[in-house]
């Protein structure tokens, strides 16, 4: 009816009809998902609907490996230099990841990619931006062998924790006896970062039925994100991500910043520029966003999903290239009015809690063997 009266309006006043917004079915969200609105995906895409997330396949209590693989996870003599650790771009204090475009590691080298925040990894089936890792013990070797990150060698990590005495006890209580050992490593890095898991969002306590827990501008940005906006065809599912890889058109071909993605993994033709699809909870504190951190805020990146996405056009001297991209078929301009981009963007925030903060007591343990390396005659590393 109003929104019949506002046509009309619009066709006397304009002389042209004036796109008058649906109403968003506000009693529906508060009912029982099978009440919901069905979202709008593009035939052949296989959505999975919106859920809390999962209980964690480990354990939610710490173990002795747990605190070791976090110990692990702080110490700069994983690295080449002895002063990067994994924790140098993943900061508990920045949502698990550095809050810059790419990071920088050994000799400040910039890196090409955008650090990914570690919260709800866990759950992940692929990891990295073009899925070159499927579990958390082999994608851990990856950055510590990579010179333009830590640069390290594993025999000299291990031969390195040797000199560390406190590192023997620590291995005793995650695994028995004092064997250091590169897999024990590995395997404890992974085992506390599976522990990294989301505090409870809106969002999740949303969808696990209380149904106030989201505001009228957030459940609207819900309603946006589920239809007009078309975040389902690949944001989907209780992570919010196919898992699969999408090209938005930010990969540069041909040019300097030239990122082929998952191309360089799979070496099919259509792979080229295409990406992860990233889980979205803790977005709101995980900028800047995209896989080569070029989109500075949440804002930003409604405003580029509104456009459409980008279009690079195939210039004349891409005439012959057969590996030219094209641009996800999903993307296409979605006319959403800044009140729709203004609700979006208060239901992403609603999937993000600020990050905890690290225990203090933890950080004295830091600091503590900190103070013993630098005591220690001949402890620098090697
Ligand atoms: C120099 C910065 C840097 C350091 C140091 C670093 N990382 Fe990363 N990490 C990154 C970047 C950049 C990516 C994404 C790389 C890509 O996709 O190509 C990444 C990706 C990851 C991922 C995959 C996340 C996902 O969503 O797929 C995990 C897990 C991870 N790092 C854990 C670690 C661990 C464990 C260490 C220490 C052994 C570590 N990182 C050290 C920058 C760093
Ligand atoms: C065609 C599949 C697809 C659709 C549709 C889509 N996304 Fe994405 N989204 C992706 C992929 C893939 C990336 C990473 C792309 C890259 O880095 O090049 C991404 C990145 C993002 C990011 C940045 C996350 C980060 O950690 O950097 C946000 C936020 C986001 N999408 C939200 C949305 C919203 C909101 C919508 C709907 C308006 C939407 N997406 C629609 C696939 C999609």
């Amino acid at each position: 009816m109003v929104a019949r009266v506002l046509l009309l309006w619009g066709l006397l006043v304009l002389g042209a009809p004036v796109l008058a917004e649906e109403p968003v079915p506000l009693a529906a969200y508060r009912g029982p998902v099978s009440g919901w609105p069905a979202p709008e995906v593009d035939e052949g895409v296989a959505w999975v609907e919106l859920a809390a997330l999962p209980e964690p396949d480990v354990d939610p209590m710490w173990t002795a490996e747990t605190r070791l693989g976090r110990l692990l996870f702080f110490d700069p003599w994983l690295s080449g230099s002895g002063q990067i650790s994994c924790a140098s771009c993943h900061d508990p204090d920045l949502a698990w990841t550095d809050g810059r475009r790419v990071p920088f590691g050994h000799d400040r080298m910039p890196g090409t990619r955008n650090t990914p925040s570690l919260i709800n990894v866990g759950y992940l089936d692929t990891l990295m931006w073009d899925g070159r890792a499927d579990s958390l013990e082999q994608q851990a070797g990856l950055p510590l062998v990579s010179h333009v990150e830590m640069n390290a060698r594993p025999d000299r990590v291990v031969a390195r924790l040797e000199r560390d005495p406190a590192y023997a006890d620590w291995f005793t209580d995650a695994f028995g006896d004092a064997d250091i050992t590169y897999p024990r490593i590995v395997a404890a890095l992974a085992d506390f970062q599976r522990h990294l898991t989301t505090r409870r969002t809106p969002f999740d306590e949303f969808m696990e039925g209380r149904r106030t827990a989201l505001d009228d501008q957030e459940i609207r940005g819900l309603h946006w994100f589920r239809t007009q906006g078309r975040c389902m065809n690949c944001h989907h599912g209780p992570l919010l991500t196919d898992q699969a890889f999408h090209n938005l058109g930010l990969n540069f071909y041909g040019r300097p910043l030239q990122d082929l993605g998952r191309y360089a993994i799979s070496g099919e033709a259509g792979d080229v520029g295409r990406f992860r699809t990233p889980p979205l909870r803790g977005v709101a504190y995980t900028a800047p966003y995209m896989h080569n951190g070029m989109i500075p805020a949440l804002r930003n990146v409604l405003l580029f999903y509104n456009k459409g996405g980008a279009h690079p056009p195939k210039g004349e001297e891409h005439r012959d290239a057969p590996l030219f991209p094209s641009t996800s078929d999903h993307l296409r301009p979605l006319h959403l009015s800044e009140a729709q981009l203004a609700d979006l963007e208060a239901f992403l925030r609603a999937l993000s809690v600020k990050p905890n903060r690290l225990p203090m007591r933890f950080e004295q343990t830091l600091r503590d063997r900190a103070r013993r390396r630098a005591d220690q005659a001949g402890s620098q590393p090697r």
